[in-house]
């Protein structure tokens, strides 16, 4: 599987966004309630008997879309004021892409293992960013921005949303046209995707 998704190449070449009206969305409060649903999910999965494939697609969706707006709008604007604050970022954010997609095309005990490590990342992930990034973060941006940027991200994650990882992960995506391709459920479709493009993910031990 690519492990990049499309135009992140650090914050460039991604389309510009028409965002929709609305009240204002602080950024830092934004990631902080997509962190916690994602936590609960990946908890909820992990203690389950069985895994719920639609809840594992919705939860895969939303976390690459969480990945992506921090890409694409937060982390370009962090290096801006923080140099250095990001670089481990991006790579925690490349392992747990890396991580979901062998969940995805998991199942059984080799599917709760790497479900476990994927929440051992996130966790690990979310406390870097929660506890030491984002309080510095606050400390140089004013409201105004916080809110002008979780607006921002907001709309990218609905589109990012909508679009579904399979687009984001393969690089096929065009965010300015979400809703043009019908998507189906299930983890089916990526298990297809997955061998016909050779995924380095592989399920076998
Ligand atoms: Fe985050
Ligand atoms: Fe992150």
């Amino acid at each position: 599987m690519h492990l990049t998704c499309p135009g992140s190449r650090y914050g460039t070449g991604f389309p510009a966004w028409r965002l929709p009206g609305g009240a204002p969305m602080n950024a830092i409060e934004l990631l902080v309630e997509q962190h916690k649903k994602v936590a609960k999910a990946l908890e909820t999965m992990c203690k389950a008997d069985r895994v719920d494939p639609a809840m594992l697609r919705q939860i895969g969706d939303e976390l690459v879309a969480h990945m992506v707006i921090e890409e694409h709008v937060f982390y370009p604007r962090i290096r801006e004021l923080l140099e250095d604050m990001t670089a481990e970022s991006f790579e925690e954010h490349a392992v747990a892409r890396f991580e979901l997609a062998r969940a995805m095309i998991a199942d059984g005990e080799h599917q709760k293992a790497r479900l476990t490590v994927l929440k051992e990342l996130i966790e690990h992930h979310v406390e870097e960013e929660e506890k030491e990034m984002f309080p510095k973060v606050r400390s140089k941006l004013s409201m105004d921005e916080l809110d002008q940027l979780g607006t921002k991200m907001k709309a990218m994650f609905e589109k990012a949303v909508e679009m579904g990882l399979d687009q984001l992960v393969q690089g096929q995506g065009d965010l300015g046209k979400v809703g043009a391709s019908k998507r189906t459920s299930g983890t089916r479709r990526v298990q297809g995707n997955a061998s016909r493009r050779g995924m380095t993910a592989s399920s076998s031990r």
